[in-house]
């Protein structure tokens, strides 16, 4: 919306202390993020998932740093004031540290968004250390992690033991003192989230893991029916927006074919004195020299 002023790290944390929950979304291009500053969503992130929804990867590990600065500097074009988290993409960070900090500088100069994400618990609390002491916010990312979706065996919720849950619980309060402003948890049980957001001074978001959270997550392409290969039982399709241009699409190849389309509001003339004169210099075997 043309007057919404720049979302802030203080207006995320006045929302949770306010108990306003806060609206997130993942996409992509310029054309979505328009939409998306419109709805005037707080939080957009740029997620390593366009390896699938946008490049048609299996997963995400395929996805490089240049793949997420395009996209991510689109994003920032189309949405101007939500505030925007690019999301660090395999191997941007797990080698060490300073790899990690070069690479969110880089986001941050690059792209214009105001934060990256990582995932990981304890391991990666070094990581999130330096980052955040470079001055650059970090938002962690925790349970179903996709980058580690092989050692995790494969996209199912995690923390449904009480032993997994345990160390959710801990590597969310270690992600906490190593300087993360925000934490998402993707797939985990709804119970293990509210224990988490009880024990959080930090926003907690939510995808796929309940109502306790601060905030809410979903994936542009999965609530607009746009991803071909299957719906998350944790999105809800909000329009079906993949149906209305899959229809489209069936009609224009019927008009091509059935040479209904294109008629004269969809092309452009030439006013007759210039056709003539034209016509006239084609005959006499003119050039446009
Ligand atoms: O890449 C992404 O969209 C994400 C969400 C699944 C949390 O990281």
């Amino acid at each position: 919306m043309a007057g919404r002023k720049k979302i802030t790290l203080p207006d995320l944390q006045k929302k949770m202390m306010d108990g306003v929950p806060i609206t997130m979304i993942t996409c992509y291009d310029y054309s979505m993020a328009h939409l998306v500053e419109q709805a005037e969503v707080d939080i957009v992130l740029v997620g390593d998932s366009l390896g699938m929804t946008m490049l048609g990867y299996d997963g995400t590990l395929p996805v490089t740093m240049d793949d997420m600065m395009r996209h991510t500097a689109a994003v920032r074009r189309g949405s101007p004031t939500s505030w925007l988290v690019g999301d660090m993409p395999y191997m941007s960070y797990q080698p060490s540290d300073e790899t990690a900090v070069r690479n969110a500088g880089r986001f941050m100069a690059e792209t214009g968004c105001d934060c990256v994400k990582l995932e990981g618990g304890r391991q990666m609390a070094s990581r999130i250390r330096a980052i955040s002491e470079a001055g650059i916010p970090v938002m962690g990312h925790l349970g179903l992690t996709p980058q580690s979706v092989s050692a995790l065996g494969g996209f199912r919720v995690q923390g449904k033991g009480s032993d997994q849950a345990l160390r959710i619980i801990e590597d969310a309060q270690i992600l906490e003192e190593a300087g993360a402003f925000s934490i998402l948890f993707e797939m985990i049980p709804d119970e293990v989230q509210k224990i988490i957001t009880e024990r959080a001074k930090i926003p907690i978001i939510s995808l796929g893991s309940g109502p306790h959270a601060h905030g809410q997550l979903l994936i542009f392409h999965d609530m607009f029916g746009l991803y071909p290969r299957f719906k998350p039982k944790m999105a809800k399709v909000f329009g079906n927006a993949g149906e209305v241009i899959l229809n489209g699409l069936k009609q224009y190849v019927a008009e091509v074919t059935s040479k209904q389309f294109p008629q004269p509001d969809n092309w452009f003339g030439i006013k007759e004195d210039q056709l003539a004169e034209l016509k006239k210099r084609l005959d006499e075997g003119g050039s446009g020299d």
